[in-house]
């Protein structure tokens, strides 16, 4: 899989404050900097050779917009996708949640066009509008998926809030090897689990389970019988003693003190978070897809 760029990742963080800030602050559900934030990502797509679907829905008394795309080719049955929630809260940019997750799955969709891969599976890139208010658009996705189409996915990579300043390294427990919190994801999920590990383990970097407790998209995935996984550097929670000694960083502290606050802005991402999780995204992606 190719190295994704540093740079361009962080170029998107840099449009998408931009939008935020030229759009009242935020980029939030019903907004125009969420609008702008969709049509950011469908014109590079675009450009890319993506076969690009906005599928609207009303929430709230506002319309939403999930964006996805397709890269031409790969088996139509057997379809790998990966995804992040594009919108974010009122309080502020919402960079790290979630403009980290949306600007590295856009990098690495931009990347497969790029290198002239061929997937053996087909692969699909999901942008989902109103995370925020309970997963809307990515449950709208899937319910209004036929369930011959829904069988056809046979994996959901997820990523939400993968550059958080005080890191941790969490990969979605998969297999429950852990044998506490949420069960196991449908089988597959610990393939995924594995194979994300395995980038990590290469470039020594240890990682820690979370649970699958359906705080972020995958939830309406896993609730169809789809396996999922992803990673998650941490939201509000503090890391521990333990966690501090193993991968760094402030014990005491919140993985990301500006959770849904107005200060999650560009100055809110640990660049080398934000660098190691947007390179296991396409190690994950030509792992699992297969092909050359
Ligand atoms: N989905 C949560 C949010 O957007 C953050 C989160 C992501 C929490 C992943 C737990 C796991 O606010
Ligand atoms: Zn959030
Ligand atoms: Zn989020
Ligand atoms: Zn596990
Ligand atoms: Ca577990």
């Amino acid at each position: 899989a190719p190295d994704i760029p540093l740079a361009n990742v962080k170029a998107h963080l840099s449009q998408f404050q931009s939008i935020a800030t030229a759009n009242g602050g935020n980029r939030a559900h019903g907004s125009p900097g969420y609008r702008a934030s969709l049509d950011y990502v469908k014109a590079k797509l675009d450009a890319a050779g993506y076969q690009t679907a906005i599928q609207s829905f009303s929430y709230n008394g506002a319309t939403g917009y999930n964006l996805i795309a397709d890269w031409p080719g790969g088996d139509p049955n057997q379809i790998l996708m990966a995804g992040a929630h594009l919108d974010g809260v009122r309080a502020g940019a919402g960079i790290n949640d979630n403009a980290s997750g949306s600007a590295a799955v856009l990098e690495t969709a931009l990347a497969v066009a790029r290198s002239g891969y061929r997937p053996a599976k087909h692969l699909r890139f999901g942008w989902w509008g109103a995370e925020e208010l309970g997963l809307i658009g990515s449950s709208r996705y899937v319910s209004a998926l036929p369930a011959a189409e829904r069988t056809k996915i046979k994996g959901y990579l997820n990523y939400d809030m993968i550059g958080s300043p005080n890191a941790g390294y969490f990969v979605y427990d998969g297999d429950n090897s852990d044998g506490v919190g949420a069960g196991p994801g449908p089988a597959g999920s610990a393939e995924i689990e594995r194979t994300i590990n395995a980038y990590f383990t290469g470039i020594g970097v240890p990682t820690r389970g979370t649970d699958f407790d359906g705080r972020s998209d995958y939830g309406p995935f896993i609730r169809a019988g789809i396996p999922a996984g992803g990673t998650f550097t941490g939201a509000e929670g503090r890391k521990t003693t333990a966690q501090a000694q193993l991968w760094g960083g402030q014990a005491g502290v919140a993985f990301d003190r500006c959770y849904h606050a107005s200060c999650d802005s560009t100055a809110n991402i640990n660049d080398t978070a934000l660098d190691r999780n947007a390179d296991s995204i396409a190690h994950t992606i030509w792992a699992l897809a297969g092909g050359a």
